[in-house]
């Protein structure tokens, strides 16, 4: 018999696995990688480092969790400020430069430096 109480255990059940997948379809790990060795081949670590954490200048932001969509990433890397060298698509094919994307904007995003306890202590320590 499905009375009031049994449809909402299921109505929290199916809450909780929409909860748990999350937004978006995930990357394969099998995709992950590939996007991690791009992002090394063509040395975006060099300036943006390990997993686009960094920011490359003072002024640009962190690619790690980036929330550009594709057409305005792929327009930063082909026509960039002026202390990032350009990337043309002789060089870096619109596939790969995808499977970059797709890689960097999965990374979870830095954390604010006030979110890492020892950081905090190390500034107070400082004062
Ligand atoms: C030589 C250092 C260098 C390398 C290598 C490099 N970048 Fe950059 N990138 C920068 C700098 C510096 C900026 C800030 C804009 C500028 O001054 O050109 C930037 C900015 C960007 C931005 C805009 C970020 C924003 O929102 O402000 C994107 C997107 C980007 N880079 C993608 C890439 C990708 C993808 C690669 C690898 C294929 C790459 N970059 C390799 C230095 C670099």
């Amino acid at each position: 018999m499905i009375n009031k109480q049994t449809s909402m255990k299921t109505f929290g059940a199916l809450l909780m696995v929409l909860i748990c997948v999350g937004p978006g379809p995930q990357l394969s790990a099998q995709s992950e990688e590939e996007g991690y060795q791009l992002w090394l081949k063509y040395q975006c670590d060099i300036c943006h480092y390990n997993q686009g954490h960094g920011k490359a200048s003072a002024t640009s932001n962190p690619l790690a969790g980036t929330l550009l969509p594709f057409e305005a990433f792929s327009a930063l890397t082909r026509y960039p400020g002026n202390r990032m060298l350009p990337y043309s698509e002789k060089e870096l094919s619109n596939e790969d430069l995808r499977a970059i994307w797709e890689y960097v904007r999965r990374q979870a995003p830095s954390p604010k430096l006030e979110d890492i306890p020892i950081l905090v202590e190390w500034l107070e320590a400082l004062e």
